[in-house]
């Protein structure tokens, strides 16, 4: 098998690698995008003629859909024509009030999802939506495209391509957790069938886990009675990308002002979105429980939260922020004392940030009640230069790589977690240093160069 030509290589994903602004002379003017997803897969398509296509997430991201493909960094960008309206349902009610929290288990289910006729409309908007990428698709795949699809947004592209496209090989990979099938049954049953049929028309569905891969074909043999072709390929991070971070002026001016808030106190920190999923509060409370058992900490421990706003547009989320904010005030309201701040709470994304929180931690807490991955879990390890260790919950995908050397806990039980936290404080330095040289191993054990090359793999060509 020779090596496929990446002009070959066709990206789709909600959120894009470019966005679109306007300079002094209101001309539009590309600049990078935001989120993991093009952090880790921009570098790796820079400069090799793929195409990537995405959603518009502005005016000014409109306007230039309609002008056709743009050439950028090396690469074709499109951006799918979507009606904003249609674009609402499909982001806000369907992937992120609906898919979201099935895949995380993380509905109330006495009151949520309420599936009724407004649901239904949304859901219509979550098929044309997909089907505006599928044909923008078809257009755009040279011939013999390989085309990698990528999370919840874009479920049902890979059964709708392939009837328009019966040629290309898609890739559909999944971010997030994959529900079991007990809750794919609150779907009504049509949503059901072409959300699992849509997935399985791809020539292979990666996940992050093999938990979720699982649970994924669970599902499958239940809808479909058959099991489509899965693999299971851990995103990882770029540590020259990290490394350059470290290195900025930025990182040193943030790593200043934070040790000037900490001293030479022990810092457990935590870097998250503002998102149900994360479980800021229990990490929280799991703070509070450790303080009260343990009167030894008091004055000697600060929890630096970098957190920062997700999906405001959303009431659930925008309640959530509200949620955090108040509990780190009262716990600071209970627990400071004159020149000790116990919670740090940082509520805007400055990257640098949580780079130079990243550096200094002794103890990074990811404690997600689910998580597809959980990228900061293998962040921490590769940046941090304390021999600091990672409280880390069983139920994030990471846990599969990092377990032989984190502290695991259960995101649900707070006790359990301020345990966790007890455990990494009080651990003497040669087994700090054991772990933390492990867990900064097993962190840097692959790059995303390997996660797209066994999409390609998946996809039956060459990396
Ligand atoms: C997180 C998840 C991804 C998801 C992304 C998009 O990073 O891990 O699975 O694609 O959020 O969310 P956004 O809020 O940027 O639309």
């Amino acid at each position: 098998m020779k090596p496929m030509d990446r002009a070959q290589l066709v990206i789709a994903s909600n959120r894009g690698p470019v966005s679109f602004g306007r300079d002094d002379d209101g001309r539009l003017v590309p600049r990078r995008g935001a989120g993991g997803l093009v952090s880790s897969l921009g570098p790796l398509v820079a400069g090799s003629g793929a195409t990537w296509i995405a959603a518009p997430m502005s005016d000014a991201d409109r306007e230039a859909a309609a002008s056709g493909r743009i050439d950028v960094e090396g690469f074709r960008f499109h951006c799918v024509d979507v009606d904003p309206a249609v674009y609402r349902m499909a982001y806000d009610v369907v992937s992120n009030s609906t898919l979201w929290f099935l895949h995380h288990h993380l509905f109330d289910l006495p009151r949520r999802p309420r599936i009724d006729r407004t649901w239904r409309q949304a859901w219509e908007g979550y098929r044309a939506y997909n089907q505006a990428f599928s044909r923008t698709l078809a257009d755009d795949s040279p011939d013999g495209a390989v085309v990698l699809v990528q999370d919840y947004h874009l479920s049902l592209v890979p059964a709708q391509l392939a009837e328009l496209r019966p040629d290309v090989r898609v890739v559909h990979f999944l971010h997030t957790p994959f529900c079991d099938p007990t809750w794919l049954r609150v779907l009504p049953a049509g949503a059901v069938d072409e959300l699992i049929g849509g997935l399985a028309g791809a020539t292979a569905v990666g996940f992050h886990s093999r938990r979720w891969e699982d649970a994924f074909l669970g599902c499958c043999r239940e809808v479909l009675g058959r099991q489509p072709s899965t693999f299971v390929s851990p995103l990882a991070p770029d540590p020259d990308d990290l490394a350059s971070v470290a290195a900025s002026d930025a990182c040193a001016e943030e790593a200043a002002r934070l040790d000037e808030a900490v001293g030479d106190r022990a810092v457990i920190v935590r870097v998250d979105r503002i998102e149900p999923s994360k479980n800021v509060l229990r990490g929280f409370q799991a703070f509070d429980e450790l303080l009260r058992a343990r009167a030894d900490l008091r004055g000697r421990v600060c929890f630096v939260a970098c957190v920062y706003p997700s999906r405001e547009g959303l009431a659930d989320y925008v309640a959530y922020h509200l949620e955090v904010e108040t509990l780190a005030r009262h716990l600071n309201d209970r627990w400071a004392e004159p020149g000790w701040t116990p919670v740090i709470l940082h509520t805007t994304d400055n990257f640098p940030r949580s780079v130079a929180a990243l550096r200094r931690y002794d103890v990074l807490l990811v404690n997600p009640v689910r998580d597809g991955l959980n990228l900061v879990a293998k962040e921490g390890p590769v940046l941090n230069t304390r021999h600091g260790v990672v409280a880390l919950s069983r139920e994030a995908g990471a846990w599969d790589e990092l377990r032989r050397a984190a502290i695991g806990l259960n995101p649900f039980d707070v006790t359990d977690t301020a345990e966790a936290l007890a455990a990494a404080l009080d651990m003497d330095a040669g087994e700090r240093s054991r772990r933390s040289r492990l867990l900064a191993e097993l962190a840097s054990a692959r790059s995303p160069t390997h996660w797209l090359s066994d999409q390609l793999v998946a996809a039956g060509v060459a990396a």
